[in-house]
């Protein structure tokens, strides 16, 4: 039987002064894989099951409901996902502070809040200052995976990406391969995917690569 490493809670939960300025991933994973990012990681369930299929990929999530990241963090610990680690905070906030230029293969949002009122759109993640830091920091051929159930926020994400030169719009492509329990219809098998299948809602996909 394949042992767990050691790990306790608060090493998966990835702790960062306001001063320590950008990180070295190395210096977080003890190793020099490739990193991907996942933005409002909810309960973990995609970053679980990613860390797992692609060992060979260390993983950060960032999601800013404190309850939400301690319960992700001690999912990953209880499985021994030693390549996965899990931020709480505001992600845009601790992109810019913390995550070093060209880092990144890849960059994933699934089911963003999509703040429908238009008087709440300004605190849309996916805006363009925002896609201006996610080609700071991904590494040449690194890609940006968004999905989301919402038509209107779609259009929003499209025009914002029409507007990078710098970042290629591509097809979307399922970033791993799904749980053999997941719905027919997913594609990222997050939990609010799994939610929305059920209630039969729509889904919006697409990505962008920087050359
Ligand atoms: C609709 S849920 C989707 C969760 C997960 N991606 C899924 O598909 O199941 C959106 C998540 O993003 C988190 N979130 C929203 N804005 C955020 C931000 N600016 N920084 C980090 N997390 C954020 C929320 O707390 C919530 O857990």
């Amino acid at each position: 039987m394949a042992l767990r490493p050691n790990l306790k809670p608060d090493e998966m939960l990835l702790q960062v002064t306001d001063e320590a300025g950008k990180i070295r991933w190395a210096d977080v994973f003890g190793n020099d894989r490739p990193v991907e990012l996942e933005i409002g990681a909810g309960k973990g369930t995609f970053l679980l099951a990613i860390a797992q299929a692609l060992p060979e990929h260390n993983y950060v999530g960032i999601e800013w409901a404190k309850a939400y990241a301690e319960f992700a963090a001690d999912r990953l610990r209880r499985h021994g996902a030693a390549n996965a680690r899990i931020v709480h905070g505001e992600a845009a906030w601790w992109v810019r502070c913390h995550v070093p230029d060209e880092s990144l293969a890849a960059v994933h949002v699934y089911f963003p809040d999509p703040w429908p009122k238009t008087r709440h759109h300004k605190r849309r993640l996916i805006q363009v200052p925002f896609l201006k830091e996610v080609h700071r920091i991904l590494a040449a051929g690194g890609k940006l995976r968004l999905v989301t159930d919402h038509a209107d926020y779609f259009a929003h994400m499209r025009e914002a990406l029409a507007g990078q030169t710098d970042l290629r719009v591509i097809p979307f492509d399922s970033p791993v391969a799904l749980r053999a329990d997941a719905p027919a219809g997913s594609i990222v098998g997050t939990n609010f995917e799994r939610k929305y299948i059920a209630e039969g809602r729509t889904f919006f996909a697409t990505a962008a690569q920087k050359p």
